[in-house]
């Protein structure tokens, strides 16, 4: 197969980008679109030029660094992949492809295809986990756990932190990511006892970010690689609200405004 690539290509966070043609030619329907990339980076860099910058790990679609944009869409478009799971063959032969990085103020360019996604490590620092001293493994039926409460937990616990449901989203928002995170903790018994502090303080982050608000367009929810439901945002929501009333009972018990 023969593809035009059109790349982002951006020296630092301090200069301005712009797109670059190249020719990926000859490459197998069966490649990933990463092992393209690598293609094409092997050919330029025999050329001394200098090969396109971007993120990746496992390659199999757990680790979220795969971050890019193809032809205006998250992940490449293909329902419940990342970039590295899809494969030239979804592709037409001889197509034109426009590759671009995450395009979110939270996001920063760092380089070429890659964005600078701590403002997800900062989030998490806020609460994004159980504070308890767990000691050694726990016997594993320690706490009974009902299984479609479980199966809950680990549907939110799918999501990768990979931002494509920020990149998707008109007003950059980041309310399915936090959702996830906010739920698979607050869902189990082991997250119960934060689950207020947690999730006001989650929010609190996902704000000072920068990241914009939800409007409920959906648009996270279809590019998101794990199929993480929107109804995880409208149990945040709860959660916050009633984290709030809680919070504002508190204060007035303790004779505080
Ligand atoms: S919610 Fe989905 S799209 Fe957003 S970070 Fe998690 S896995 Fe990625
Ligand atoms: S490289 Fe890990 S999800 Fe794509």
């Amino acid at each position: 197969m023969n593809f035009t690539l059109k790349v982002w290509r951006q020296r630092d966070a301090q200069s301005q980008g712009h797109f670059v043609n190249y020719e990926a030619k000859n490459v197998s329907g069966d490649m990933s679109f990463l092992e393209m990339l690598d293609v094409v980076n092997e050919e330029l860099t025999v050329q001394g030029e200098e090969p396109i910058a971007f993120d990746s790990d496992c390659r199999e679609g757990i680790c979220g660094s795969c971050a890019m944009v193809i032809n205006g869409r998250a992940h490449g478009g293909r329902r419940g992949s990342t970039v590295c799971q899809v494969h030239l063959r979804h592709f037409q032969d001889g197509q034109t492809l426009l590759i671009e990085p995450w395009r979110a103020r939270p996001f920063p360019v760092l380089k070429d295809l890659i964005t600078d996604r701590s403002a997800f490590d900062r989030i998490i620092q806020a609460g994004g986990f159980v504070s308890v001293s767990t000691g050694g493994a726990p016997d594993g039926n320690a706490i009974p756990i009902a299984k479609p409460v479980a199966e809950q937990a680990m549907d939110a616990a799918a999501c990768i932190g990979c931002g494509a449901c920020v990149a998707a989203c008109k007003n950059a928002s980041a309310m399915l990511f936090v959702a996830a995170k906010v739920s698979h903790l607050a869902i189990l018994p082991q997250g119960r006892a934060e689950r207020e502090r947690r999730v006001l303080n989650m929010v609190h982050a996902m704000d000072q970010a920068g990241f914009g608000n939800c409007t409920v367009t959906g648009s996270c929810e279809a590019a998101c690689p794990k199929e993480i439901s929107l109804d995880f945002i409208a149990r945040m929501n709860r959660e916050y609200g009633k984290a709030l009333l809680l919070n504002t009972v508190a204060k007035k018990a303790s004779g505080g405004d």
